[in-house]
């Protein structure tokens, strides 16, 4: 493949298959996988723990600034740690998916993840998901693919793994925000995926990217 690291962009709505797609599609190629929601779910967390008012959009961008962050690519994924703690099971409590999408709306804590992002690439070639990457973080990439699912579909998932959201106000909350909504991006693939396994729908985007590279 090429030398110059390549970007896949895998952006949707919650629960559209964003994760488990991106690491199958990651694996088969050997890129480097990233998180980005994990990575909003870590700094809610450490301003959490840092008493920091995740409503204070100024007190938010000052820890922004303050934080001594770290990136860590461990088993090919890659981890922002807090003083080199890595909260994986933290960032997953109610407590902390409740006061991310605070955190995420700031439009200096976006300018801030997008410079951490882009700094991704110093691990090689990446398979990032999220809601912005396409649009927003990587818009020069030629790797774009856009996921979505029945909403009747997704919440069943989310039930499955014992979670029950409100997912159609979260995407109408990532879509509507003034800072980097969710969007589909130009020239994205659209896979709708609401009768597809995980296995078809990541061949689907492995056939793409295999026929855009041949193009290239
Ligand atoms: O994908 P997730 O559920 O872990 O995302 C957590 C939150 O972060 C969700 O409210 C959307 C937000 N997010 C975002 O605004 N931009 C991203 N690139 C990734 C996630």
């Amino acid at each position: 493949m090429n030398k110059e690291p390549i970007v896949i962009a895998i952006d949707g709505t919650s629960a559209s298959g964003k994760s488990t797609n991106a690491r199958l599609v990651a694996r088969a190629l050997g890129f480097v996988y990233v998180d980005t929601g994990a990575m909003y779910r870590t700094l809610a967390w450490h301003c959490l723990e840092a008493g920091v008012n995740v409503d204070d959009p100024r007190a938010v961008a000052a820890l922004c600034r303050r934080w001594q962050t770290t990136l860590a690519c461990v088993d090919r994924q890659v981890r922002l740690l807090v003083d080199g703690y890595y909260p994986e099971k933290e960032i997953r409590t109610a407590r902390t998916s409740e006061a991310v999408p605070r955190v995420a709306s700031v439009p200096k804590v976006r300018e801030w993840m997008k410079k951490l992002q882009r700094s991704c690439l110093q691990f090689g070639s990446l398979v990032m998901e999220g809601r912005d990457i396409g649009s927003n973080i990587f818009p020069e990439t030629g790797f774009k693919f856009y996921l979505d699912a029945a909403l009747a579909e997704r919440s069943k998932r989310r039930a499955s793994e014992g979670v029950e959201e409100n997912l159609a106000a979260r995407d109408q909350r990532d879509s509507q925000r003034a800072a980097a909504p969710l969007m589909i991006p130009l020239g994205a693939l659209v896979i709708n995926n609401s009768a597809l396994t995980a296995e078809q729908t990541s061949g689907a985007i492995l056939a793409e990217i295999r026929r855009r590279l041949a193009e290239a």
